[in-house]
């Protein structure tokens, strides 16, 4: 049987103009994405990358990266999500791209986020919301999330207990326990702690279309 991530990144191909530079988030759900993308690179110009992990990837399928400096505004933007909400609100970042992955969003005119069933939340906040962090601010961001939301901020490190380093050299706090009721307010205000590069919530700027997967997909 075909997976629903796999259903939801195919139908995202529809969305894809002929000669144009394609914003390509991170994930397994937008692996398949990449795959698919693949089998139409000689229709495309290339990809703008959100992470080293989906650069490999789109390196092996023969998709030639850009650089977003040099690029300007895109077209189109396709990414997964940890959570989305009835208003295509998101948590994003469990894989730890959430900075990269949130410029392109914004740089981009159309977002299409693919997503399985299960990431689909009345409330969002189940899944614990990733915050990117500059090294030296990891205490004092903890410290300051504990007493704005008085949900836990928990240090993401790796199955060797060492701190997980993002593409940009920072660290991520993943905020527990947390019913976000206005994403906006949070994110807001989250955004404000000295040393917080991005926050995984896409309240600001949420998706503009969510695919997903099932047989058929549905288009939210
Ligand atoms: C990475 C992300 C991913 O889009 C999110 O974690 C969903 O991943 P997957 O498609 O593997 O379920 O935000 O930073």
């Amino acid at each position: 049987m075909t997976s629903a991530k796999r259903l939801a990144a195919e139908k995202a191909i529809e969305y894809v103009e002929a000669g144009s530079i394609i914003g390509v988030g991170t994930g397994s759900t937008v692996a398949h994405f990449i795959e698919a993308l693949g089998r139409m690179r000689d229709r495309i110009k290339g990809a703008v990358s959100s992470s080293e992990q989906s650069s490999e990837l789109l390196r092996s399928a023969g998709i030639e990266i850009h650089d977003l400096n040099a690029t300007g505004p895109l077209a189109l933007y396709v990414d997964g999500a940890d959570e989305c909400d009835p208003h295509k609100r998101l948590i994003k970042g469990g894989g730890g791209a959430l900075t990269r992955e949130k410029i392109i969003a914004e740089a981009s005119a159309r977002f299409v986020c693919i997503v399985d069933p299960s990431k689909q939340v009345d409330v969002l906040g189940r899944f614990p919301l990733p915050v990117e962090v500059i090294p030296m601010a990891r205490s004092l961001v903890a410290r300051e999330i504990l007493a704005m939301t008085r949900a836990q901020p928990v240090w993401r490190q790796d199955a060797n207990e060492r701190g997980v380093v993002t593409d940009n050299g920072n660290l991520i706090l993943d905020i527990h326990g947390m019913s976000i009721t206005d994403p906006v307010a949070l994110e807001s205000a989250l955004n404000q702690i000295p040393g917080v590069v991005a926050v995984g919530l896409f309240a600001r700027r949420p998706a503009d279309i969510v695919i997903v997967g099932g047989e058929p997909p549905q288009i939210l």
